[in-house]
């Protein structure tokens, strides 16, 4: 629905007379009250044209990416400041250089030039434009989301705790219980490690998993930081070929320009701990007739390698105490009958159990030779919907957390909550059961 300025004017003075427009400071994991929920989360019938809480992408340490769902075209922007009262905020607008990316789904705002392990304080607001042509094109009215959010960046100053969670699927009912337990934990980030989605052919599909999720917490990254790791589910249907529409691409100065297309990977420093991210990529060959050649895993599997060998170098990540890395897709699996990702040409073979990776053979191939020798304690996966702990052995170094599943009505594919903390010089990796809300197992990990 289109607002005209008449029309802004009164939703501004109802706002105003129902005392919601002074901003309010939420803590992290604390809920909005429904006052403030209901001016953001409304659905563009009522005339707003911010239509979802902000969601904090691409945790760094010196930049941070701010996204929100937009009923209309509109030209969307985020204030940020070092102090809660928004005093001294500068203003940067959607998209990069040159022009503002303008668009009626989704707003895309990178902020850079942070300091690291900093709090900051931060609003968003659009303008809602009107485009008839290239020298027709008017601001028709303003709108502000008026809830003042903070975050603070990542850095070897910034609290050591962290959140995984993982095959969401969509599955709102179990995802609420999911979010709650993670609220309840207060991380410094999130973890979401793949298949998020399922098979998604248009961006409103996304947003409302992403942006505007029907749960009890939508605004449940608004002032707790993401970092994605893709699922092979993350990758299908036409509107997940272009997922950055929603989620965007890591910021270009934190890879040379040699791994410009490897927008997805992380390699953040939160405290003590040094945080890996790599996708796994497709559970199926690019040779599967199923795919009909319009998938390029192989080659983008060994391009993180060489990524992976340089970013272990760098002295933040070498030099960090704790090493964890995160992927989708197990990099190990302890039962023989379970495919290893690499059956050409089509996956099919009869001495395994299922007709796609279960594990991925030739990503811990590549990938973990250069974990092992830079001493990483742990790899994070999920992919199975089953927990499983796969401890070291005698070549294996590291460990192995294989996260859970989906269901909340079934006894295995539970979901989890792999909380990540810095106590005493050790690393100590608490697995949440969502179900029952009980601790499910924890390990503890020394210094390397
Ligand atoms: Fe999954
Ligand atoms: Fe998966």
């Amino acid at each position: 629905m289109k607002m005209d300025r008449r029309q802004f004017l009164r939703d501004s003075a109802t706002l105003a007379a129902a005392g919601v427009v002074a901003p309010q400071v939420l803590g992290a994991g604390e809920k909005a009250t429904p006052a403030a929920a209901a001016s953001n989360a409304a659905p563009a019938a009522d005339g707003k044209l911010i239509t979802s809480a902000p969601m904090l992408q691409n945790y760094a340490a010196t930049s941070i990416g701010i996204a929100f769902s937009v009923s209309d075209m509109a030209n969307g922007y985020a204030d940020i400041s070092e102090r809660p009262d928004m005093s001294g905020a500068r203003r940067v607008k959607c998209g990069g250089y040159r022009i503002t990316d303008v668009n009626d789904k989704v707003m895309l705002v990178r902020i850079t030039g942070l300091k690291p392990a900093t709090k900051y304080y931060y609003r968003i607001g659009a303008d809602h434009i009107s485009y008839k042509g290239g020298y027709d094109m008017k601001v028709l009215g303003n709108e502000e989301d008026p809830r003042v959010y903070s975050f603070t960046t990542a850095g070897p100053g910034a609290q050591a705790r962290f959140c995984v969670i993982n095959d969401t699927h969509a599955k709102f009912d179990a995802f609420t219980k999911t979010i709650d337990k993670v609220a309840s934990l207060a991380p410094s980030c999130l973890v979401w490690n793949g298949d998020a989605t399922n098979v998604e052919e248009n961006i409103d599909s996304q947003v409302r998993i992403f942006l505007n999720p029907p749960i009890d917490r939508p605004d449940y990254a608004a002032q707790l930081p993401v970092l994605f790791s893709p699922g092979n589910h993350d990758s299908r249907g036409m509107a997940n070929r272009h997922i950055d529409r929603v989620l965007m691409f890591r910021q270009p100065e934190e890879r040379s320009p040699r791994d410009w297309d490897l927008g997805r990977n992380f390699a953040v420093r939160m405290g003590d701990i040094a945080m890996i991210g790599l996708d796994t990529a497709e559970d199926k060959m690019d040779s599967n007739p199923i795919f009909a050649g319009l998938f390029n895993s192989a080659a983008y599997r060994e391009a993180q390698a060489v990524w992976l060998a340089d970013v272990l170098k760098r002295k933040e990540i070498a030099k960090a105490p704790f090493l964890v890395a995160f992927c989708h897709i197990p990099l190990f699996d302890p039962d023989p009958k379970m495919n290893p990702g690499d059956v050409a040409p089509a996956d099919k073979d009869p001495q395994y159990t299922h007709d796609f990776a279960m594990w991925q053979r030739t990503c811990a191939n590549l990938w973990t030779p250069l974990l092992q020798k830079a001493g990483c304690q742990l790899i994070i996966t999920a992919h199975q919907h089953k927990y499983r702990f796969d401890a070291p052995d005698g070549t294996r170094k590291w460990a192995q957390m294989v996260g859970g599943g989906p269901n909340l009505t079934n006894e295995t594919s539970f979901p989890t909550v792999i909380e990540g903390f810095v106590e005493g010089r050790q690393l100590k990796v608490r697995v949440h059961n969502v179900k029952t809300g009980g601790i499910l197992d924890e390990k503890v990990f020394k210094a390397r």
